[in-house]
């Protein structure tokens, strides 16, 4: 059975994270990682975990460690490294998000945007319990959320 970890980018572990990426056809849907490292830095709310699969990093999550006023919690960044796409990372990870933020009695939802073509992870929110706001970011990026 495939476990994953999610851990905390420590000073360690940053070239590793910043050594994964998507393919080049999926570089318009997500920063890349040193971009969101460098997002973490200078906005301390953010979180920025690496997504640990026996030990090995296979993917990037940034949240957005602050509570809004609605009681949800965002999450800003998400990837897996293209090698490792396919074989359910994705879809364990964020499992693992809500899991953690279930801990949360503050956290009444979680939200994540995606720009409008991301069929994938549109599909992959949605089979685990998202649903469309019905809103939209101010780049026309679309909003899901999850109730808790
Ligand atoms: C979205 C993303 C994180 C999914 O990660 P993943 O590890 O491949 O996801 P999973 O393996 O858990 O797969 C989830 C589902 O998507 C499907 N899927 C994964 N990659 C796919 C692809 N390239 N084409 C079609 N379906 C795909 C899987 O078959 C699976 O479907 P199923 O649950 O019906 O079997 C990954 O594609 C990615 O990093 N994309 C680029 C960045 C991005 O879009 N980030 C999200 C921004 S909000």
């Amino acid at each position: 059975m495939t476990i994953i970890k999610l851990h905390k980018i420590t000073k360690e572990l940053e070239s590793e994270c910043t050594k994964l990426s998507v393919s080049s056809q999926q570089i318009a849907m997500v920063a890349s990682n040193a971009d969101s490292l460098i997002h973490a830095t200078n906005e301390p709310t953010s979180v920025p975990y690496g997504i640990l699969s026996d030990g090995m990093m296979v993917g990037f999550i940034l949240f957005d460690n602050e509570v809004y006023k609605d009681g949800y919690y965002w999450i800003l960044r998400f990837m897996i490294d293209e090698r490792f796409q396919g074989k359910g990372y994705g879809k364990l990870s964020i499992k693992e998000v809500i899991k953690m933020l279930s801990e949360r009695v503050d956290c009444k939802q979680i939200r994540v945007s995606h720009i409008p073509h991301n069929i994938v992870a549109n599909k992959l929110y949605k089979d685990l319990g998202f649903v469309e706001t019905g809103e939209l970011e101010g780049n026309g990026d679309i909003i899901l959320t999850y109730f808790m």
